[in-house]
This record gives structure tokens, sequence and C-alpha cells, in this order.
């Protein structure tokens, strides 16, 4: 099935100091596309960037990214003007599971908190309660909070510098869930290693399912390069740890088989 196409950016609307969520016009991804799933995107680079999808309109035939700028790719792609064409591939990797008699809670941290986005949309589609947890460095950096609001039951925000919602990071917000909360919860996250890492091992702990997507460096997003190799626990098959690529594979495991 062909997955790259050559379409044009729509709009290009800044929504932080260094963050732009960018609407692309694509009918075959924005009706392929499911939430934790991402898409390969030229710059003026020779290797396309990955980025999670951030939402889709099948009726507009329209998808959407949020990229922070971080360096020459992310840089030309926050740049660009309407009009501008991109050869972008997609959509790629697994996505989250969803399971309608659980309630999903998202927990997101950086630019990981853009492919939550779509899952929270996805789960209020399908009738699934759900509560957004979101971690930032102060209230500064807080970014599409109402975005959110409008996709999931409750939204709250953990600050390290404690100016908004709950001072600490995102696992202070897992440990003031309420028992009933909790009960009959998956948690989806991504975000930093480190914080998917204490979110698995909280999640761990506390006996919930928990999905995490991660963030490999990547270059053709298909299988072919390896260069985004994994190991993941293989007990079940006799082996200590098989190798899986992240954009094929994943890059949405179960955090239960990820080795950190
Ligand atoms: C599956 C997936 C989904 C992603 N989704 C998003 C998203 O929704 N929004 C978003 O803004 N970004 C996302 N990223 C990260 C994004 O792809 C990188 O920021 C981008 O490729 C950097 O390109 P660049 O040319 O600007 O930076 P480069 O010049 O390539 O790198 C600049 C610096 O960032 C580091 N870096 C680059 N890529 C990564 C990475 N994947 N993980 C850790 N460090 C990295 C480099 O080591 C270097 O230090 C995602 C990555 C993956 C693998
Ligand atoms: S990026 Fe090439 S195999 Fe995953």
């Amino acid at each position: 099935m062909k997955k790259e196409y050559r379409i044009p950016l729509l709009s290009n609307v800044a929504v932080g100091s260094a963050t732009h969520v960018l609407t692309f016009r694509s009918k075959e991804i924005a009706a392929a596309a499911n939430p934790g799933q991402f898409v390969n995107v030229s710059s003026d680079l020779f290797l396309k960037r990955p980025f999670g999808v951030l939402d889709t309109d099948p009726e507009a035939g329209t998808f959407s990214i949020g990229v922070r700028r971080i360096g020459a790719g992310t840089g030309y792609i926050c740049d660009a003007v309407p009009g501008t064409f991109f050869e972008v591939l997609g959509p790629l990797g697994n996505g989250f599971v969803f399971d309608q008699t659980k309630r999903i809670i998202a927990i997101g941290g950086g630019t990981g908190i853009f492919p939550l986005r779509f899952a929270l949309k996805r789960a209020r589609e399908l009738g699934i309660p759900s509560l957004s947890l979101n971690g930032f460095r102060s209230k500064s950096d807080i970014i599409l909070l109402s975005s959110f609001e409008e996709v999931a039951d409750q939204v709250r925000i953990s600050t390290d510098a404690g100016d908004f919602g709950t001072k600490g990071n995102v696992v202070n917000l897992l440990s003031e869930l309420t028992k009933e909360e909790m009960k009959d919860a998956i948690l989806m996250t991504v975000g930093p290693e480190i914080m998917m890492k204490n979110v698995a091992k909280w999640a761990d702990g506390a006996g919930l399912f928990c999905q995490v997507s991660l963030e490999k460096r990547m270059a053709c997003g298909i299988g072919a390069c390896l260069v985004c190799v994994c190991k993941v626990k293989a007990e079940a098959e006799g082996e200590p740890f098989r190798h899986v690529r992240c954009c094929k594979e994943g890059p949405v495991f179960a955090a239960s088989e990820v080795i950190w």
C-alpha cells in the first residue's frame, strides 16, 4: 500500500515559544491514522523526521502534528509557510490499544503530549472515560490546555516550579489518584524516557497495565534500516530479550516488556 505522499502545509500556528502545530492536507493519512502512530516528514535534510499524529479530520482530509524546534530538521518544519509541500510517509508504527471496558489515564510530558491528545479524542469517540495528566516545567511552558480539556473528561497539570497545578512531576499527579480513579484504568504514557520509566514503575507497583511510546532516533521509519532497534523482554520465548524495531513493532509497547 502506498504510504508516501507529497502534501501541502495548510497552517502553521505557534503554540509556545518553540512549539508549532502544523496542519497538512492528506485525505489518505487523515483516514488511516490511529492514535500513537507517527508520520515521517521531509525537511531540507536528507532524512525525514518522525512526529506523532496529534489530530486528524477525516471529513476535511487533514491531519496535524505538534513540533518542538530542537535542531535543523524541526527548525525547517517550524519555519515553513502554508503552501509549502512536504514528502510525508505515514501513518507508521502500531499505535495504542484501546479496551472499551477500561478507563484511560494518559500521562504526557514534553512533545509526548501530542499523540496523547489524539488518544484522548479517540477514547471520547469510543465512549471511554479518560483522565489526562500532563507535566511541564512551569506555568509559562503549558501548551494546548484548552485543547486537552475539549477531549478529556478531566485534565490535571503538574509543574516542576509549582506555579500551576500540582508541584512536581507526573508521578506526583499519579500518587494523588484515588482508588476509585485507579480502578479499571489502563495507562498510556509518552514523554522523556526517564518520565516514562518512572510512570512504568509506578504502574507496576499499582498493578495497572501501561503502554509506553518509545522515542528512539529513526531513519527510514519503515523497518528497513535497523537504526531504531531496541530490546524487549522475551522470557515467554525462552530468551532474556529480543530485538524489535521501534518504528515497525512499536513505537507503542507494553511497559512491562520494555528493557529500559
Ligand atoms: C516515534 C517518534 C515520535 C515523535 N513525535 C514527536 C512529536 O510529536 N513532536 C516533536 O516535536 N518531536 C517528536 N519526536 C522527536 C523528533 O522526531 C525529533 O525532535 C526530530 O527528529 C529532531 O530533528 P532535528 O533535525 O530538528 O534535530 P537533530 O539535529 O536531528 O537533533 C538535535 C538534537 O536532538 C536529539 N534528538 C533528535 N531526535 C531525537 C529523538 N527521537 N529522541 C531523542 N533525542 C533526539 C539529537 O540527538 C540532538 O542532540 C518524535 C520522535 C519519534 C521517534
Ligand atoms: S527507523 Fe529504520 S528500521 Fe526503524
